[in-house]
């Protein structure tokens, strides 16, 4: 069962990961709405990533691209619209040709009001994360700990490993769609959404790891994939036995071979050598990080998104 689990998990990151590029590349939509004269349709309809995370629904019916960032986005105000709210009512079943046709994702709903988020009192332990590739074997026994304990849960329960995967999946498959315009989806890759988001739902899932634990201080490890060292997947996620473990992933990936953090499903494997392949990661890295973030052209993180992803798997 929690094969399965980890499985269906998997399987929709993956998805998540590169049916957005596949699906819009080619999708005749992104031409024909009034979005797409803009430099940023433009961009999107080149790189494939999903268009729905640029909102047109400022109801102005030009060709002004909305960015929903709050506003917040000083160089381009003007050129950007409203927040994405979700609307927490309105979950679905995800749709595409992509995905199962049994996914379901909806979190359970609510019995009661949501309690406001308030930050943490200051006297809490300071969570400290480490890089798994020198965190050392007790601390990362204590994470395989944590992570048994969330996969032992009852699959209706919300801390529930399986409810965990389900969040990730309810906000990357379109099953949540935004308020007032049922029509676009809430999708958390591809735009600046990716690390607000990734960095809420990593806290809570820390504090249920902590909790089950019953170590407020705990910390979850983090895969320092951008260091030469840490290039390698954590051993421990290529042990059968452990809870960490996933027999859909890719054998071919697992240690001691170094990880190719240019790797997309349909494409051939390179077969570098170590050497080429941690030039090629290091180049990846200043491309989609140092150079691009904070131009412009922020949306092409979306190969930022497919990295970071391997790591909240
Ligand atoms: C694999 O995981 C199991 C269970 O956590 C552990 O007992 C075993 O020592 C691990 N094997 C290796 C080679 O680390
Ligand atoms: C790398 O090796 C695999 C397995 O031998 C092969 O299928 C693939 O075509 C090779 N890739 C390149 C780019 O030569």
């Amino acid at each position: 069962m929690a094969n399965e689990r980890c499985r269906v998990a998997l399987f929709v990151l993956i998805v998540c990961a590169f049916a957005y590029a596949a699906v819009y590349t080619s999708s005749p939509a992104v031409s024909v709405n009034p979005c797409a004269q803009t430099l940023t349709r433009a961009l999107l309809a080149v790189t494939g990533l999903d268009p729905y995370v640029v909102s047109c629904a400022a109801d102005d019916g030009v060709s002004t691209p909305l960015l929903s960032d709050g506003g917040h986005d000083k160089i381009n105000a003007g050129r950007v619209g409203g927040p994405i709210v979700t609307d927490l009512l309105q979950c679905r079943k995800p749709e595409g040709p992509d995905f199962p046709e049994d996914l379901q994702c909806c979190p359970p709903m609510p019995t009661s009001e949501p309690i406001d988020f308030t930050l943490p009192d200051p006297s809490e332990p300071l969570r400290t994360r480490r890089p798994a590739h020198v965190a050392g074997a007790e601390y990362m026994a204590k994470y395989e700990r944590a992570i048994a304990l969330m996969k032992a849960l009852p699959r209706s329960d919300p801390r529930s490993f399986y409810q965990q995967a389900h969040i990730h999946c309810a906000y990357c498959t379109g099953a949540y769609r935004q308020v007032g315009h049922p029509e676009l989806a809430v999708q958390v890759h591809f735009s600046w959404l990716f690390f607000p988001f990734h960095r809420a739902y990593l806290y809570f899932f820390e504090r249920i790891a902590g909790k089950l634990l019953g170590d407020p201080g705990f910390a979850v490890p983090f895969w320092s994939w951008d260091v030469p060292e840490g290039m390698r997947m954590p051993l421990q996620f290529a042990n059968a036995s452990s809870p960490l473990y996933d027999q859909m992933r890719n054998p071919w990936h697992a240690p001691p071979k170094l990880v190719d953090l240019d790797y997309a499903m349909d494409v051939v494997e390179n077969n570098y050598t170590d050497d080429e392949q941690i030039k090629h990661n290091l180049w990846i890295m200043y491309k989609q990080v140092h150079y691009i973030y904070g131009s412009p052209f922020l949306l092409l993180h979306a190969f930022v998104s497919l990295s970071i992803d391997r790591f909240v798997t």
